[in-house]
């Protein structure tokens, strides 16, 4: 699989206006864009340190998986998952489906941001959610 850098961490949250002030007055960083992304439930802020963005993830519904996520953490969140830059998420798939590697997603499908992505499952990458995706921008 080719990966070029750490895109994002996913960092899951009760409430996105509660967490920012920690993200901009003790980190220091800015929150550029809050999107709501209705396929998978969650209201989304974003924040970039260098090439490496961080994503905090809302639930907007008791169904979203980030829900079920934070209640299992004691209501408070924490670290969701680890997102990988790559030319190509098919390409990627293909070659970790060939390497026996458990897939959620069989198939790109549009993530925040306008990026394509795709989810590994956590019983074949050691635990850690994985995400990869790819910005059509680039191309
Ligand atoms: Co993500």
């Amino acid at each position: 699989m080719e990966l070029t850098h750490i895109e994002h961490i996913g960092i899951a949250t009760p409430n996105i206006e509660e967490a920012i002030p920690y993200y901009e007055n003790v980190l220091g960083l800015k929150c550029y864009n809050i999107e709501v992304v209705e396929d998978q439930k969650v209201r989304t802020a974003f924040f970039k340190i260098g090439q490496t963005k961080l994503e905090l993830l809302e639930p907007t519904s008791p169904e979203s998986t980030i829900a079920k996520f934070i209640e299992k953490n004691g209501g408070r969140g924490g670290v969701h998952h680890i997102a990988f830059a790559t030319p190509s998420v098919q390409a990627s798939l293909e070659d970790a489906a060939a390497k026996g590697v458990a897939l959620i997603d069989k198939a790109p499908r549009g993530g925040a941001e306008g990026l394509n992505i795709a989810f590994l499952h956590p019983k074949s990458t050691c635990g850690v959610l994985t995400e990869i995706c790819e910005n059509p921008n680039l191309k």
